[in-house]
């Protein structure tokens, strides 16, 4: 299993060497809670986005794009219920001054067998009375009473006083893609049912921020709304269940490391939702989520905007509001689910140790690592990476021995590693090393262009 010996701190660590996230503002001592993309990882998220935006927008029957401004009318977030609904259940620790969620506190101190999902606040302030709920950093208890906290972060529109008016970083794309849909069914002249996606950055101030890039205050979100009538939503919530899982499993997931969690407590917004969980480095945690948000977007934008958002069914004439099968992911969390995924402590036949990520050749940062067995074969070598960099994200190294080459490129997943030799010079042919099996055979430049072609696809 690929996944057996990681931890969460060997996967920051490798991702700091190998030039994957580096922690936000690091020379400043850092910024709790903020990650950097270093070039290897940038590649790699790039691709995840890639490959997600292809299965469910550019190969989608019926999906459209948009890309959103982050900042929205302050109404959006009225219309929405963010402003009044959108908080966590918080408790301060009066000795060490820490903030915490109740509901975490519950849920880490009965090991996951009590859920508070299904609890009111003063439920949980009972639960953490009488079951003696320690604070976790000081182990005092001493708690303040639950007292809800909006999530949004706010800023201030406008450069004098007088202009001032309160606006929200958005904290989820979705609402970009159902303010935007009319403008998207009237360009494109789509019928429901018919979907909106949207990849794009959101803000939360979270109260407990923390494992790696697993929450984070700053993140990014894939969001697809599907617009159906009715009647068919839960035909096409189970849909979009099976494609979410589906689009996991093309990645290389494990289906033993996913599983399905359907919610007890459900959003202001949703009849019905259900998460898919991965088993992370720190236990199972939500990878990404699947709501029936009902008609309730739209109805709401169409009471505060004061414009009339049904649907206009082409062939009856009958007049609607869809209802819509929310399906989203955060990318940051599927790039930490994909690097615990395919990080492996591989011991070789002759003892060796090697760290291998086995990405799917398609979110590899790298495709091909072109590596001349000795300087003197640079030249063929570096006219081959010249030619494979017009079509696939290639790299070129000749610095230490092929030994030590390999394993680098192992340690980023690059899936082939193609070198120069003394046959190169007279058959002009390369070997072609396969990262996962280790073996080696001798193509053509032609031929190395269609295998990339073929083995990086998804
Ligand atoms: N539009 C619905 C929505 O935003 P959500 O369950 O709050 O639903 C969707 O978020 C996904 O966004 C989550 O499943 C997770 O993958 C990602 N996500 C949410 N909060 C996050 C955070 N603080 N840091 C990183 N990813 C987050």
């Amino acid at each position: 299993m690929a996944n057996s010996s990681v931890t969460m701190d060997k996967l920051v660590a490798l991702s700091k060497a190998r030039g994957i996230i580096f922690p936000g503002s690091e020379i400043y001592g850092g910024m709790g809670n903020t990650w950097d993309y270093g070039p290897v990882g940038v590649e790699i998220k790039n691709n995840i986005k890639r490959a997600w935006w292809k299965r469910f927008v550019t190969e989608s029957e019926n999906s459209y794009g948009v890309d959103a401004a982050i900042l929205m009318n302050s109404r959006v977030w009225e219309a929405s219920g963010h402003t009044t609904s959108f908080s966590d259940p918080k408790m301060d620790c009066k000795r060490c001054k820490t903030r915490h969620r109740a509901d975490n506190l519950i849920e880490a101190h009965s090991k996951g067998t009590v859920n508070p999902d299904t609890m009111s606040n003063e439920e949980m302030e009972n639960y953490i009375r009488e079951h003696q709920v320690h604070c976790p950093n000081c182990g005092g208890f001493d708690w303040t009473p639950i007292r809800t906290f909006n999530l949004m972060f706010e800023t201030s529109r406008g450069v004098t006083d007088e202009s001032q008016n309160k606006i929200y970083l958005r904290p989820e794309t979705a609402q970009g893609e159902f303010v935007n849909f009319l403008n998207v069914q009237r360009t494109t002249r789509a019928k429901v049912p018919f979907g909106i996606a949207q990849i794009g950055k959101a803000f939360r101030n979270e109260i407990t921020p923390g494992n790696f890039i697993f929450r984070t205050i700053e993140f990014e979100q894939m969001e697809h709304q599907w617009f159906c009538k009715a009647g068919t939503d839960e035909e096409f919530y189970q849909a979009f269940k099976k494609k979410a899982y589906d689009f996991l499993i093309d990645l290389g997931f494990n289906p033993e490391h996913l599983r399905f969690h359907d919610h007890d407590k459900l959003a202001h917004y949703a009849k019905e939702a259900c998460d898919i969980q991965y088993l992370y480095p720190m236990g199972w945690q939500e990878l990404n989520g699947i709501h029936n948000r009902t008609d309730y977007d739209l109805s709401r934008h169409q009471e505060y905007s004061g414009k009339t958002l049904t649907y206009v069914d082409p062939v009856n004439g009958e007049r609607y509001i869809p209802y819509v099968i929310e399906y989203s992911i955060g990318a940051d969390r599927l790039m930490l689910a994909v690097l615990s995924e395919a990080y492996e402590e591989e011991t070789l036949e002759n003892g060796e140790v090697r760290n291998v990520m086995h990405f799917h050749p398609a979110i590899a940062a790298y495709k091909a690592a072109v590596l001349p067995l000795q300087k003197n074969l640079a030249e063929p070598a570096k006219a081959l990476a010249a030619r494979l960099k017009k079509r696939f994200a290639v790299t070129y190294d000749e610095a230490g021995s092929i030994g030590k080459r390999y394993r680098r490129q192992d340690e980023i997943g690059t899936p082939y590693c193609i070198t120069t030799d003394f046959d190169t010079l007279e058959t002009g042919t390369f070997t072609v090393r396969d990262r996962d099996t280790m073996e080696q055979q001798r193509m053509t430049a032609e031929e190395i262009a269609a295998f990339l072609a073929e083995k990086t696809l998804f």
